[in-house]
């Protein structure tokens, strides 16, 4: 009988292959929603710029999309809300689990390229996390950059994401920081309203602003419909969209909205383009 021969296969790899990395931290920020800490196992993902998203694997379960909402030194950090069988899967890992990782996907907050102009950011609920990183990057470049605005909304004081870091940010004296929650007990000190009743309390100059607004698709209509009554150029108002998706390559056609594939075209995208596209019914 001929000997047989036993050959290892190369290892995979391609932009559907997912890179295994290990929770190297798991911190519950509220009742549903975690965030983890991944380190690679042997190799990385591309560096992510803010705004993109990974594919995260839950082997055995599946993949979701979920958006970059901190990098050091290599490690991800995804805040993630357990609403469904994957992301239920990623919420309840522990250290030293593994993870797939698929990206990074998708296009970025163009905060670069807003240098000298005031910038605002306007966060709803979940909507925090990938605008963090635009908070660390104003921090670290602050001088780049005119006035500086983060307004926050929730919907109650539990739904309040990263609260010791809104404190924190709060504490700096060189962005204004500003939070309310549609509703709350009446033990709650804070402001009550929708985010948007914010935006007097800020100063910054319309018509050099450049805006990042991040959260439900409601919160984000009337958070560029009222940045442009007020002279915020249409063009200079960006937003995230969510839509379902499979492959995250511009492939499968899951994500689609008229022309655009929100995985590729966006998540980020001017409100010119996007708006639009929110007329468009889901797939
Ligand atoms: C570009 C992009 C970035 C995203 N970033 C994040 C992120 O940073 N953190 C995060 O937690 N999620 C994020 N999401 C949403 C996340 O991908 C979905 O919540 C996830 O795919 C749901 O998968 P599942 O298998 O857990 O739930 P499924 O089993 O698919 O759905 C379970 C239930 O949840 C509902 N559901 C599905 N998606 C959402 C949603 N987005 N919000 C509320 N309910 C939903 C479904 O309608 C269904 O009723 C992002 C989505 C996109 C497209
Ligand atoms: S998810 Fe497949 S084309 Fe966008």
């Amino acid at each position: 009988m001929a000997a047989m021969r036993l050959e290892t296969a190369p290892a995979q790899t391609g932009p559907m292959v997912p890179v295994m990395y290990e929770v190297l931290s798991r911190r519950r920020d509220l009742d549903d929603t975690f965030t983890l800490e991944l380190a690679p196992v042997d190799s990385a993902i591309e560096t992510p710029t803010m705004g993109q998203f990974n594919m995260l694997w839950a082997f055995g379960i599946g993949e979701a999309p979920i958006s970059l909402a901190a990098i050091e030194d290599g490690r991800l950090f995804h805040t993630i809300r357990a609403v469904g069988s994957v992301t239920n899967a990623l919420c309840a890992m522990s250290v030293g689990d593994h993870v797939g990782v698929r990206g990074p996907y998708g296009t970025g907050w163009d905060l670069q390229g807003a240098a000298g102009k005031d910038i605002l950011v306007m966060a709803g609920g979940l909507g925090l996390a990938p605008v963090q990183p635009i908070i660390t990057e104003l921090f670290a470049n602050r001088e780049e950059y005119g006035r500086a605005a983060l307004l926050m909304g929730a919907r109650s004081p539990d739904a309040l994401l990263y609260r010791d870091e809104l404190e924190a940010w709060r504490a700096r004296l060189d962005i204004e920081v500003e939070v309310t929650v549609d509703s709350a007990a009446p033990d709650w000190r804070g402001d009550v309203g929708v985010v948007t009743t914010l935006l007097p309390r800020v100063p910054f100059d319309p018509p050099t602003t450049r805006a990042f607004v991040c959260g439900p698709e409601v919160m984000m209509r009337f958070g560029a419909r009222d940045l442009s009554e007020l002279g915020v150029p249409l063009e200079e108002i960006f937003v995230s969209l969510e839509r379902n998706m499979h492959c995250a390559v511009g492939h499968c056609g899951h994500c689609q909205l008229g022309a655009e594939f929100v995985c590729k075209d966006g998540p980020v995208l001017p409100w010119t383009v996007a708006e639009p596209l929110l007329r468009i019914r889901e797939r």
